[in-house]
């Protein structure tokens, strides 16, 4: 079993120096870094078995074609969504953005009547609920809010706690019987916090309303079970899980993937097209992926799925709550204040602080002089910034290949921030 010194090895980016120090990298939350083995996986395919897939009716497709499907497989394996019987209900997107826009078309799509009688339970009309919450990324709160707009449905939402978590305990307040979609994240990609979603499924599911899961920050950071979690639909992207960019995943039961209407339309998710009559869907997963797929990068995103896998999600939970139980001693820097839990318990290594009477961006500044990367802004979540009463933040985010040493560099960092601007 590799340890995690020899894991970070693997990432040859890592290996350079930035303004003069070592480079220390506590951005994953952005994005991860990737393996050696990920990098290979995705030039090996163009030089090897380049090809558009389910299509061609020569050998290089038939390669390039069982490479895309063993990826699609061993991402399901990696969250647990491999159907009993084989059923796939792993569908490639272009990331998790476009995962949830595509079910918010789709959605819309159903409202409109296309579907038809099986897809009547996604249509929304005035007076339905949609329910998130004040922690989400925009990536679920505006196609959630424009779903809202277009059918004339209600958007609700969760308030959240003091520390920023959602406010599961009123599940049965918010969801009610009018509720028809409910979309949450599973980890605040700004508090870094693990929701409670046992009792917000439960409840969606006591109203008969669809449960959608943002997975983005928890898929890469701790053991993920679509189908032991219960929930309907679930989006991720793989550039946060050490894979490539521009290919994402969205998960979706079997029974629903059926049910929904496509969002994207055109080349290979049609059976039958004529002129005077609509087409005829193919069945999911290939209804919901219109056009030639990135199929390099989702056959490198497999090959970073197996990869985490083989580390283990329990290893590698464990691994980075300790460097979380290091980089929470930012809150006792003064004039630090956390913005999310102040303990490791339930949450993961994504930790947005700021430094009174310093601007995020000029602390962002000073920590990158020293060769160390975090985010400064808002994250793509204004509503949580809110929540703590500030516009931006600073955020410092864990990966597999950060140590302990990381944190205490950062936190040393971050202690010298107020004295250089003299506050
Ligand atoms: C919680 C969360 N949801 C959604 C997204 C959107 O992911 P992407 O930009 O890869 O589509 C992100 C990434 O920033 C995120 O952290």
């Amino acid at each position: 079993m590799q340890d995690f010194e020899a894991i970070r090895a693997e990432f040859p980016i890592l290996d350079q120096s930035i303004h003069g120090h070592p480079l220390v990298y506590l951005d994953s939350a952005a994005t991860a870094q990737k393996p050696q083995t990920v990098i290979d996986a995705e030039s090996r395919f163009y030089s090897t078995i380049n090809a558009g897939v389910h299509r061609g009716a020569h050998e290089l497709a038939a390669r390039s074609t069982m490479a895309f499907e063993k990826a699609r497989a061993q991402v399901a394996a990696l969250v647990g969504a491999h159907g009993a019987e084989g059923e796939e209900e792993i569908v490639v997107t272009p990331g998790a953005t476009a995962g949830l826009n595509m079910l918010a078309t789709a959605f819309g799509n159903a409202s409109l009547g296309r579907g038809g009688k099986a897809a009547r339970r996604f249509a929304l009309k005035p007076g339905d609920e949609i329910v998130v919450s004040k922690a989400e990324h925009h990536s679920v709160l505006l196609p959630m809010q424009e779903l809202a707009y277009r059918t004339g449905a209600t958007l609700k939402w969760f308030d959240l706690t003091p520390d920023g978590r959602i406010r599961s305990d009123t599940a049965d307040e918010v969801i009610t019987e009018r509720t028809k979609v409910v979309a949450v994240t599973h980890v605040g990609n700004t508090t870094g916090a693990i929701t409670d979603i046992a009792p917000i499924v439960a409840r969606a599911h006591e109203v008969g309303a669809v449960f959608i899961l943002d997975a983005c920050q928890s898929v890469p950071h701790i053991p993920v079970d679509f189908h032991a979690l219960d929930v309907d639909f679930a989006a991720w992207s793989a550039h946060k899980m050490y894979g490539p960019t521009g290919v994402g995943f969205l998960y979706g039961r079997r029974y629903l993937l059926e049910a929904l209407p496509p969002a994207n339309f055109g080349g290979s998710m049609v059976e039958l097209a004529w002129m005077d009559r609509p087409a005829e869907y193919m069945a999911p997963p290939a209804r919901f992926e219109a056009g030639t797929q990135p199929v390099a990068q989702v056959v490198a995103a497999g090959v970073a799925a197996r990869w985490m896998m083989d580390i283990g999600m329990d290893r590698v939970e464990a691994h980075e709550r300790a460097i979380t139980h290091e980089l929470l001693t930012l809150g006792n820097v003064p004039g630090v204040r956390i913005l999310g839990p102040a303990s490791e318990d339930r949450r993961i290594g994504t930790i947005a602080f700021e430094v009174e009477d310093v601007h995020p961006h000029d602390v962002g500044q000073f920590i990158d002089a020293q060769g160390i990367a975090i985010r400064v802004g808002h994250h793509c979540a204004q509503p949580v910034h809110r929540h703590f009463g500030v516009f931006a933040s600073n955020r410092a985010s864990t990966g597999v290949y950060n140590n302990v040493a990381d944190a205490r560099a950062l936190v040393e960092a971050v202690g010298k921030v107020r004295d250089f601007f003299e506050v």
